[in-house]
């Protein structure tokens, strides 16, 4: 149960955390624990005086039960917001989970029923615990719950309330000591009654994030906040986790001298936290992780206090680290990932003795880490030393700690480690000290320097591997995992220069062996419990065999596939058809030879699709076949062989592109986050590249709001298709080096979002029209080698572009291709075709099929970044690429 990590020593500074697993504790002095037997231990201790169930009380909970069909939830899909490790302890997955109230029989006595406990003497319902227990439809106001007027402890978490409000009846339940109604997908605002509850010890309203747009689903007002802090004084445990507060702490949170556990993280806290709080004598976890606005110091700490589990991580928490954190005896995680906090780190640290998880990283702490200090630390499960910021001077004792050859002399004193997160530390070798380390469940080495083979004796100490990182090295020889790795699940060696065969693991989830030198064919079963396989960059060939998206006798759990950059033959399987989840499809640059897959149509998910340089040929429309892409947000098929023509309304059913974009991008995506250890998260990074404003860029992470088309060199003739003037969120469109025909459709005037444009090098004819001048975003354009007639549009944005947009079309005019315009030239009124159209009565329908727009599973805040050819990095900060 160790782990270390160790960073860059020029990057300035380093870090280290440690990570136990959270023991949730069972509130057993406060709900019945008879998790899912039939029994009420109220009922069966008391054996004198039993007194049954009121009939009152069974009519009341059978017609609860009839409220709600019992429909398993599918929580799957709604991760936190908040990266890494910040929240690994709410998971549906880790409770039991089953219909309880399916078994509620009339005939027995409503006490002895799962979920149900009651008083023996007066025979009234007292406890309902009904988590985890498929219940799906609204709570109503009108809730028989309701009358259950006994009630002192309710726990309603993981339930599908189907985004119902909370309803203000709870406070008639004045005796309630405990009420959780934790990621049962209630919505709106909490009411305000929620504080005439005055004898709560226990309130948990945490929230999972709207699906869509990974805002809160629950909002609690400012003075509603104040209200419930003030009334309910008996508070021990309040969990408000993903509820949008959006407002400061009230000060008088740290007069309730019961709180043992706090926790807000991601309300949108603003302010400054309470300092008080710190040292109220009870509380042992304060967890205000991912307020990323929310400031704070930490106060001096008395030997009195109970702390166990400090988390502050993604906040505007500053100041210096009190020596007295050295009081904090009991204190076993402290996570202070990117926050403020600057000056020494306290030498008192290394005596906190059941220290399990330690991260300081993104800050500004200056520190020793000694080799015998972390000797010290005998429960360290969890370490990570990585691309910290020291400030100021470093001390040159300090710059080679990063080599591991300084820990090999301390070999004996290490702590056996679970994991290892080495990233960027200028390492060189394969680590030696890494020979005693037997009990590694993840190890990154990722961005080191390591040029040798991965040695022999690893592929005996690692057996136990659930994750293991090696991109970004210079890695060669073969990667062959023995057939003992049972447990692994993640593997990610990207980068490097490996070969090796793939065997097949039973619990493999990422595989990423993407820009490596693997070749051969690829392993008919290697897709089976994938969900991420990326094979890009290497040499594999044959074809693409069709039972890699079969899963046993289920649907694939495929959700990203890159084999681009191969040399993959043969058609596309349509066995593909059975990933249903499928988000990120790229098989560019590979010799394979198909039609075009309308298929691919129903796969509802769908937002990438990439056919870029292949051999594809025929027609990508088809007057049965064709319905259209609701979910696609990029696409390229450019480098193909397609032919034929597009009908006006091809781009009719592009229900993603055509849903203008909000405006509100602060919740971008990208694919998913991989829970591995049980307990902690990892955003997988997907990178590819595009071909954009002219030139070839790597897309770091794939967000869902990079809208482009790309039908560029292929055979499309006919008109451009005047419904394109939908996509309204298009950000760039290539047609260039294709036979288009006809006129530009006016209609692009609509693409207000438009960077880059591309017609060149087709047939196009009449004028340009005037509406391109209302794209104020276009960066790029191309309309050369055409057969443009007529005058430019003379507007500030056409004007910023310079011959060479223009050029090889003989017969347009304007100050961009230095030729005056003849005056008869510019009155003549241009109807474009698109126009007619629209007055012969074309109408648009958007059917939006399926899943909302491209919304990639697992939601991490963050930023676009994009390197262009230079390795320069561009920062996408909201929507497009910003400025010019
Ligand atoms: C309920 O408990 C009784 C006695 O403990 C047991 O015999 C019975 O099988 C249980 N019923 C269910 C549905 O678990
Ligand atoms: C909750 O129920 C609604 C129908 O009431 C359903 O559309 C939704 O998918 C369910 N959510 C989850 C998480 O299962
Ligand atoms: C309520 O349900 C959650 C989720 O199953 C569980 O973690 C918690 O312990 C339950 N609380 C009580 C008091 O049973
Ligand atoms: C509760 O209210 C809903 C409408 O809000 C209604 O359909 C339902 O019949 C009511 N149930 C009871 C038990 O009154
Ligand atoms: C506090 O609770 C009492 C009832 O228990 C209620 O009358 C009062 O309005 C509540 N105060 C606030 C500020 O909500
Ligand atoms: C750090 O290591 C390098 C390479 O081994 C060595 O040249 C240098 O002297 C070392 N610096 C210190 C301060 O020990
Ligand atoms: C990768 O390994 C091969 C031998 O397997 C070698 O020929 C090639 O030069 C190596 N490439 C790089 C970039 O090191
Ligand atoms: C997978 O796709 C094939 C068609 O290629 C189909 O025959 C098979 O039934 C599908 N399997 C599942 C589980 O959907
Ligand atoms: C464009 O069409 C012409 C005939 O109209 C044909 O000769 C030519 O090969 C086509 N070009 C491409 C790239 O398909
Ligand atoms: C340009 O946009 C403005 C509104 O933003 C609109 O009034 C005008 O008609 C547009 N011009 C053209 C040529 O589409």
């Amino acid at each position: 149960m160790k782990s270390i990590s160790y960073q860059n020593p020029h990057s300035l500074m380093f870090h280290l955390m440690l990570l136990l697993i959270l023991l949730v504790s069972c509130f057993c002095s406060y709900v019945s624990c008879s998790s899912h037997s039939n029994v009420s231990t109220t009922a069966i201790t008391s054996s004198s005086l039993i007194t049954s169930c009121l009939p009152d009380q069974t009519a009341a909970l059978l017609q609860f039960k009839g409220e709600f069909a019992f429909i398993k939830p599918n929580f799957g899909s709604y991760y936190f917001n908040c990266p890494r490790s910040a929240d690994p302890y709410y998971h549906a997955d880790d409770y039991e989970s089953y219909p309880k109230m399916k078994f509620w029989e009339k005939e027995k006595d409503c006490c002895s029923w799962d979920g149900v406990a009651c008083n023996t003497e007066t025979g009234k319902v007292v406890g309902l615990d009904l988590a985890n227990s498929w219940l799906e439809g609204p709570l109503r106001s009108n809730s028989s719950l309701f009358k259950l007027h006994g009630l002192q402890r309710i726990n309603l978490s993981f339930n599908n309330f189907s985004f119902s409000i909370i309803p203000s009846e709870f406070a008639q339940l004045s005796r309630l000591t405990y009420l959780n109604l934790s990621f049962s997908m209630f919505s709106g605002h909490i009411p305000s009654e929620i504080s005439f509850l005055t004898h709560l010890a226990s309130l948990d309203l945490s929230s999972f994030l709207n699906y869509d747009d990974a805002t809160s689903l629950l909002h609690l007002r400012k003075v509603d906040f104040a209200k419930l802090v003030q009334n309910m004084t008996n508070l021990r445990y309040l969990h408000l986790h993903q509820v949008n507060i959006s407002s400061s702490v009230p000060e008088s949170l740290a007069n309730l001298s019961s709180l043992t556990s706090l926790v807000l993280g991601g309300c949108s806290l603003l302010g400054n936290f309470p300092q008080n709080v710190f040292n109220l004598h009870k509380l042992e976890v304060i967890r205000v992780t991912c307020n990323y606005l929310l400031t704070g110091t930490l106060p001096e700490f008395q030997p009195s206090n109970s702390l166990t589990d400090v988390s502050l991580d993604y906040t505007k928490f500053s100041g210096k680290l009190p020596n007295s954190i050295g009081n904090l005896n009991s204190l076993s995680l402290l996570v202070l990932r990117e926050c403020n906090f600057v000056g020494p780190l306290p030498s008192s640290i290394w005596n906190l003795s059941h220290l399990t998880h330690l991260d300081l990283s993104l800050n500004h702490i200056i520190g020793h880490v000694l080799p015998y200090t972390l000797g010290n630390l005998v429960k360290l499960t969890f370490l990570t030393l990585q691309s910290c910021q020291f400030s100021g001077e470093v001390p040159s004792s300090l710059r080679n700690l990063t080599r591991l050859e300084v820990l090999t002399t301390t070999t004996s004193e290490l702590p056996k480690f679970q994991s290892l997160f080495l990233g960027s530390c200028n390492i060189s070798e394969f680590p030696e000290f890494l020979k005693t380390q037997d009990q590694l469940k993840a190890l990154d080495l990722t961005r080191n320097k390591i040029e040798s083979e991965i040695p022999k004796w690893f592929w005996v100490i690692g057996r136990h591997l659930e994750v293991l990182f090696l991109y970004g090295n210079k890695l060669h020889g073969s990667f062959t995992i023995p057939p003992l790795f049972t447990s692994i699940s993640y593997i990610s060696i990207s980068q490097n220069n490996l070969t090796g065969i793939i065997r097949k693991w039973t619990y493999l989830k990422v595989l990423d062996i993407s820009k490596n030198n693997f070749s051969g064919t690829i392993p008919r079963w290697l897709g089976s419990s994938l969900e991420i396989l990326n094979l890009q960059g290497n040499n594999f060939n044959g074809s693409i065999p069709h039972e890699i998206f079969t899963y046993g006798s289920t649907h694939s759990m495929m959700r990203m596939l890159d084999l681009s950059h191969n040399q993959f033959q043969g058609r596309v399987p349509q066995s593909l058809i059975n990933c249903t989840q499928l988000q990120v499809l790229n098989l560019g640059h590979n010799q394979i030879s198909d039609t075009f897959p309308f298929w691919l149509q129903s796969l509802s998910e769908l937002q990438v699709l990439v056919l870029r340089s292949n051999k594809f040929f025929g027609p990508i429309w088809h007057p049965i076949m064709y319905l259209g892409f609701a979910s696609l947000g990029t696409i390229d098929l450019s480098i193909n062989h397609f032919s034929g023509s597009l009908p006006s309304d091809y781009f009719r059913n592009w229900g993603c592109m055509s849903k203008a974009p909000d405006g509100n991008n602060s919740d971008m995506k990208y694919l998913g986050q991989y829970k591995v250890m049980s307990n902690y998260y990892i955003p997988y990074r997907y990178s590819m590249s595009m071909i954009n404003k002219g030139s070839e860029m790597e897309l770091r992470k794939i967000l869902t709001i990079f809208m482009s088309i790309d039908l560029s060199n292929n055979r499309f003739d006919g008109d451009i298709p005047s419904s394109i003037g939908k996509l309204q969120s298009l950000i760039m469109l290539n047609l260039s080096s294709n036979n288009f025909t006809g006129t530009i459709p006016s209609s692009f005037g609509n693409l207000r979002e438009l960077e880059s444009l591309d017609l060149s090098k087709n047939k196009l004819f009449g004028r340009i029209p005037q509406q391109l001048a209302n794209l104020t975003f276009l960066e790029y354009l191309n309309l050369s080698h055409n057969q443009l007639t007529g005058q430019i549009p003379q507007s500030t944005q056409l004007d910023t572009f310079s011959k060479s947009s223009f050029e090889g079309n003989p017969r347009l005019c304007g100050s961009q291709v230095s030729k005056k315009c003849e005056n008869t030239d510019t009155q003549i009124p241009f109807l474009s075709r698109d126009e007619e159209e629209s007055e012969n009565g074309f109408t648009w329908k958007v059917v939006v099929m399926g899943y909302g727009c491209g919304f990639v599973v697992g939601l991490v805040i963050g930023h676009l970044t994009f390197v262009n050819k230079d390795g320069k990095l561009e920062n996408m900060d909201g929507k497009g690429l910003a400025g010019k």
